[in-house]
């Protein structure tokens, strides 16, 4: 729940966002916003503060609170223009270097895709993990159901792929329980998904540029990956995707439709139908990551392009750790016609799932209050990007662009003429900042002009301070 001086800056940020303020406008007086939402004066200027903290209103002597000038937003970065052949990855070591700094708590953590986790729908969820603990923790006690002791063997918690059954009627997929295969988060859901409809050696269409965690399931499984034009705003293209599976022996196509990584694109519902029809004619699979689609920012999660499969063709893949917890690693996949093969693949892999995360994940679902926690998260990542757009529009050089996702909290960022992106992550490092450099998201290492940055974790004050440095580095860098 946010708290009363949040909704007083909620309230005037919407103001302020929808134009209905406008810059140098005069804001509510604190005695008549206090009087018009019932609230104490108290409240209302540690709202205030908030509001001046988050750059969107200032105090001038005598006179009041202001709105202040609103930035200009960078323009988005242009369709991706990737080399378009199949080549094998070799990403080598930096994704892992990347990874690791995520549990340094020195750093202000701007390069791992993580949600902020000091959220009450997180503790909620510890709480039931450990009550679980408690009530099977008396050794004289025999437990029939759902016992944390015994394997939880694929396809796996059956309540747990009932309440995951029911979520997917808003993404438009009627999927039975029986169709859904636990998973170790939603990396194992892509990995096993991959393995089931490819060979060693096959060629895999991918969106340029893509999520290094995918790029090195590609890498560890011996395929070659194709990259494919990706426009920022509408994800891949749809010509260039033809184009490619008729010159090249494509054997799987991977995509993020709702909120990419790390473009946040999200492919309009009508192209979703025809990407759809277009590989199940060309039988090719479609192994769609669905991970961002819930933190849309207008509350109506767009559809999975499997809600437009009819023969089974897409295996959709998906996980509760943008959402909820990444450490509870519970993931899973809409196998389709590969159901069996994941299957048997899952228990190749890793026999089981832990019985404790998925029965926990199961009891916090069947609670009921995971939409309201949505709703919340949904807001929250809006007002971050809305404030580090500001940020980038304040302290970055003018020449710079950025994405302006519609859901999730990642943010792409191409840096200035003659700004070197892994050059830019070292400098950065070295003050305890940490940001991913955009050459981890190709397999020809050509996105070396761009970085991704997470904007949805740290607190804005942190936010400020790392776009402050960024910017003094990428200037001092351009000269
Ligand atoms: C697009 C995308 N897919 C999949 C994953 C892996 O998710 P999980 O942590 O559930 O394994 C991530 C994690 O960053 C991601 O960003």
């Amino acid at each position: 729940m946010p708290k009363r001086y949040e909704i007083v800056a909620n309230y005037i940020a919407d103001q302020i966002n929808s134009g209905l303020l406008k810059t140098n406008e005069r804001v509510l007086s604190v005695r008549q916003c206090a009087n018009e939402l019932s609230v104490s004066i108290s409240t209302v200027i540690r709202g205030y503060e908030l509001l001046q903290d988050r750059l969107l209103i200032e105090s001038r002597p005598q006179s009041g609170f202001f709105v202040c000038q609103q930035f200009e937003l960078p323009q988005t970065p242009e369709t991706s223009k990737p080399e378009q052949r199949p080549v094998e990855v070799n990403l080598g070591k930096l994704a892992l270097k990347i990874i690791s700094s995520s549990n340094n708590n020195k750093l202000i953590q701007l390069a791992v895709a993580l949600p902020n986790i000091h959220v009450p729908a997180v503790a909620q969820l510890n709480r039931i993990t450990a009550q679980i603990a408690r009530e099977q923790s008396r050794t004289n006690q025999i437990i029939t159901q759902d016992n944390i002791s015994e394997y939880d063997s694929p396809p796996g918690n059956k309540n747990l792929r009932r309440k995951i059954a029911q979520r997917l009627l808003s993404a438009g997929v009627k999927a039975h329980p029986d169709e859904i295969v636990l998973t170790t988060g939603c990396q194992e859901a892509l990995v096993l998904s991959l393995n089931a409809v490819t060979k060693a050696g096959d060629t895999v269409a991918v969106e340029s540029p893509n999520y290094y965690g995918m790029l090195q399931a590609i890498e560890a499984l011996g395929l070659k990956a194709l990259e494919i034009p990706t426009d920022v705003k509408t994800g891949i293209s749809l010509s260039a995707l033809e184009l490619a599976i008729r010159e090249w022996p494509v054997t799987a196509c991977v995509l993020a439709p709702n909120y990419s990584n790390p473009l946040g694109s999200c492919i309009p519902d009508a192209r979703k139908k025809q990407l759809a029809q277009m590989l199940e004619k060309a039988n090719i699979a479609l192994i769609e990551d669905d991970i961002n689609a819930e933190l849309t920012y207008d509350n109506h999660r767009p559809v999975a392009i499997k809600s437009y499969d009819k023969t089974g063709n897409v295996l959709l893949c998906s996980s509760l750790s943008k959402t909820l917890s990444p450490g509870l690693r519970v993931g899973w996949v809409v196998a389709g016609r590969w159901l069996e093969r994941v299957q048997h693949l899952k228990l190749c892999n890793s026999g089981a799932n832990a019985s404790i995360t998925t029965l926990a994940a199961a009891r916090y679902l069947e609670m009921g209050t995971f939409d309201r926690h949505l709703r919340q998260m949904r807001q929250y990542y809006k007002r971050q990007r809305d404030y580090f757009l500001q940020l980038a529009s304040r302290y970055f050089p003018d020449d710079i662009r950025t994405s302006n996702p519609q859901g999730g909290y990642i943010l792409w960022i191409r840096l200035p003429q003659g700004v070197d992106g892994m050059k830019l992550y070292e400098r950065a490092l070295e003050e305890n900042i940490a940001i991913s450099p955009g050459t981890l998201f190709s397999v020809n290492h050509q996105y070396n002009h761009f970085i991704r940055i997470n904007y949805g974790q740290e607190t804005i004050q942190n936010l400020e301070k790392a776009a402050i440095l960024l910017g003094r580095l990428m200037r001092e860098m351009m000269t």
